[in-house]
C-alpha cells in the first residue's frame, strides 16, 4: 500500500549534516547546521548545564510524572521574565500566557495552530530570506505564507525601505514573523531606531507580531540587549506572540526546550487563550518533556548559576566573533576579489556569504566544505585550524 510513496528530499539544513557524515574525507568541515562547536570542533555542554543536571540527579524527591499540558510552571514564568524583562508591565498585569513547547520549532507550530484556529487573519508575512523551516511550519498549521523584503544582496544589509513598503501594503491585521535578533540566515538585524519605525507601522495597521527568538544572547552577548525588539513591542501594551528556544543559548539542542508566550490585552483574555493552547497541545504530544525544562529552570532561578550562564554564553558569542575576524583576515591575505566586510559586520551564528549555489557546490565537491546552498556559513562550526581551508575554498570558488 505504500509502494507509490516517493523518496522525499533531505531537509535543506539538516540534510547538510547527513551528506557531511557520509563523506570519508579527513579535511571535511560542517558549516551547515547552526550548532555551536568548540575551538576543538566538539559540541559543547555548558558547565552550568552539567551543574544543574547534577543537582537534578542528586535530588531524590524528583519524579518522572507527566508535566501539565502547559509544561513546567517555574520554567514558563522564568522564560517569560527572560524575554520580556523582570519589570515588564505585561507580566505584572498577568496578561501573558507562556507554555513550554518543543524548542523553537514546536513553539512556532503551537502558536501558528492557535492563530489558524482563533485569529481572524490567516496570512503571515515572513522575511525574505528566512529560516528554511518557517514557511513549512506555518503552511502546515493552516496559515497562508507571504514574504516581505528584508535583505538587500547589493549592500549585504537590510532592505529597510522594501521592508516598510511590504509591511505597509500588508492587509490589516496580518501576522508578521520577526526574528527577535541575529536574523537567520542573514545575520542582519534592524537598528533600534528601525525597530521603532517597524513597531509604529505595524501597530498603525494592527499587524500582529510573532517573534522568533532563537538566539537571545548570541547577537550582542547580552540577554537583555538581544530582547530589546520584543520588549519594545510588549511595552506599547499591544498583543504579540514570542517563540523562544534554548537550543543555542544554553546548548540544549537535543533536549528540545522552548516556550511560546502570547501577550494579551487582559489577564482574563490570557487565561482563555491558555485554555485554548492546551487544546492545541494535548492532541499533538500531550505534554512536554521534563528534563530540559528542569535544567533551564534550575539555572534561571539561581542568581549564581544565571551569572555563570551569561559568562559561558558570552564566551560562545566571542569565539564566533573571533572566527569572523580570522576568516575576514584570511580572505584579505589571499587577495580574494570582493568586499568581505559583511563577514565581520553580520551578527549571530551565521555569515550570509553571498556565494551562489554553484560556488557552494564547488566548495563541497572540491574542498569538502558543507554549508547550505544559499551560501550561509555557520560560523559556530569554524575553528582557527579550519579557517585557512575555508578561505582557500572561498578564494577558489570566486576566482574559478
Ligand atoms: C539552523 O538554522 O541551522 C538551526 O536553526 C537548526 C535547524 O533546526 O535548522
Amino acid at each position: 500500500v505504500f509502494a507509490h510513496v516517493v523518496q522525499a528530499p533531505e531537509d535543506p539544513i539538516l540534510g547538510v549534516t547527513v551528506a557531511y557524515n557520509k563523506d570519508p574525507s579527513p579535511v571535511k568541515v560542517n558549516l551547515g547546521v547552526g550548532a555551536y562547536r568548540t575551538e576543538e570542533g566538539k559540541p559543547l555542554v555548558l558547565n552550568v548545564v552539567r551543574r544543574a543536571e547534577q543537582l537534578l540527579v542528586n535530588d531524590r524527591s524528583r519524579v518522572k510524572e507527566y508535566l501539565p499540558i502547559t509544561g513546567l510552571a517555574d520554567f514558563n514564568k522564568l522564560s517569560a521574565k527572560l524575554i520580556f524583562g523582570s519589570d515588564s508591565p505585561a507580566l505584572q498585569e498577568n496578561r501573558v500566557t507562556t507554555v513550554q513547547c518543543l524548542s523553537g520549532t514546536g513553539s512556532l507550530r503551537v502558536g501558528a495552530e492557535f492563530l489558524a484556529k482563533h485569529y481572524h487573519q490567516h496570512t503571515i508575512y515572513i522575511p525574505q530570506p528566512t529560516w528554511g523551516n518557517h514557511p513549512k511550519v506555518f503552511t502546515l498549521a493552516g496559515l497562508s505564507v507571504k514574504t516581505y523584503r528584508y535583505y538587500d544582496p547589493a549592500t549585504r544589509g537590510l532592505n529597510f525601505q522594501g521592508l516598510l513598503e511590504d509591511l505597509g501594503s500588508a492587509p490589516l491585521g496580518a501576522i508578521v514573523l520577526l526574528h527577535a535578533c541575529a536574523h537567520n540566515p542573514t545575520g542582519v538585524d534592524p537598528t533600534l531606531e528601525q525597530w521603532e519605525q517597524i513597531r509604529q507601522l505595524m501597530r498603525s495597521k494592527a499587524l500582529l507580531p510573532f517573534f522568533d527568538s532563537a538566539y537571545q544572547g548570541f547577537a550582542s552577548g547580552s540577554l537583555d540587549a538581544d530582547a530589546q525588539s520584543v520588549r519594545m513591542f510588549a511595552a506599547d501594551g499591544g498583543e504579540l506572540l514570542a517563540a523562544q528556544s534554548y537550543a543555542k543559548n544554553m546548548g540544549l539542542y537535543g533536549e528540545r526546550v522552548g516556550a511560546l508566550s502570547i501577550v494579551c490585552k487582559s489577564a482574563n483574555v490570557a487565561a482563555k487563550v491558555e485554555s485554548q493552547l492546551k487544546l492545541v497541545i494535548r492532541p499533538m504530544y500531550s505534554s512536554p518533556p521534563i528534563h530540559g525544562a528542569s535544567i533551564v529552570a534550575t539555572i534561571l532561578k539561581d542568581s549564581g548559576m544565571y551569572h555563570e550562564w551569561t559568562i559561558e554564553l558570552k564566551a560562545m558569542a566571542d569565539r564566533i566573533i573571533s572566527m569572523r575576524h580570522q576568516l575576514f583576515d584570511a580572505l584579505r591575505a589571499r587577495g580574494t576579489p570582493g568586499d568581505w566586510s559583511h563577514i565581520i559586520k553580520q551578527i549571530g551564528m551565521f555569515t550570509f556569504t553571498g556565494l551562489n549555489t554553484e560556488q557552494v557546490a564547488f566548495m563541497t565537491k572540491e574542498y569538502h566544505i558543507y554549508m547550505t546552498s544559499d551560501g550561509r556559513i555557520s560560523m559556530a562550526g569554524l575553528r582557527s585550524r579550519t579557517v585557512p581551508h575555508l578561505a582557500d575554498a572561498i578564494h577558489a570558488a570566486v576566482t574559478q
